[in-house]
């Protein structure tokens, strides 16, 4: 996760948001706040990478937009929620300049709420 989407657990005074996992934190300002919790202030691109080539389960990216912004080229799949809410303005999913990157659905659910969640793994592009 990047810092901005690590801060509001902090602030709560909760240092190990993810505990039953292994967490990343990008940040060049950020000390660290939990030896559960890696601060990395290198290339994020070169970082999931080499995430990729270990052994273990899948990489999560927990957010926000300017990380996810960064990491756009190394995302395989989007999990996406939606709520029935038109909100206005807010923290963009992407935070980075205009090229589209194309995903397919693969899987759909929704709920009697009005809400939904949709699966899409990275497609041509
Ligand atoms: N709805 C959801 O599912 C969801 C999920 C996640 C987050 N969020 C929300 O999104 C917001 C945060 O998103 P955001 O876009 O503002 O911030 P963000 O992407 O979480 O974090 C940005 C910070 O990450 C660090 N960073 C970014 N690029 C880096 C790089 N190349 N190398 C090293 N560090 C780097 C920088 O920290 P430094 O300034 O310390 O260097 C930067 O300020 C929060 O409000 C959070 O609640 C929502």
């Amino acid at each position: 996760m990047g810092r901005g989407t690590y801060e509001p657990a902090l602030s709560a005074g909760i240092t190990s948001p993810y505990a039953h996992l292994r967490q990343y934190v990008f940040s060049r300002t950020l000390a660290g706040a939990d030896p559960a919790v890696e601060i990395v202030s290198g290339d994020p691109v070169a970082f999931v990478r080499e995430l990729k080539q270990q052994d273990g389960m899948d990489v999560w990216l927990c957010g926000g937009g300017e990380l996810a912004g960064t990491l756009l080229p190394e995302i395989d799949a989007l999990i996406v929620k939606c709520y029935p809410v038109a909100i206005g303005a807010g923290i963009p999913v992407f935070s980075t300049a205009f090229r589209p990157h194309r995903f397919g659905l693969v899987d759909s659910r929704s709920f009697a709420g009005g809400a939904a969640v949709l699966t899409y793994t990275r497609g041509l592009d």
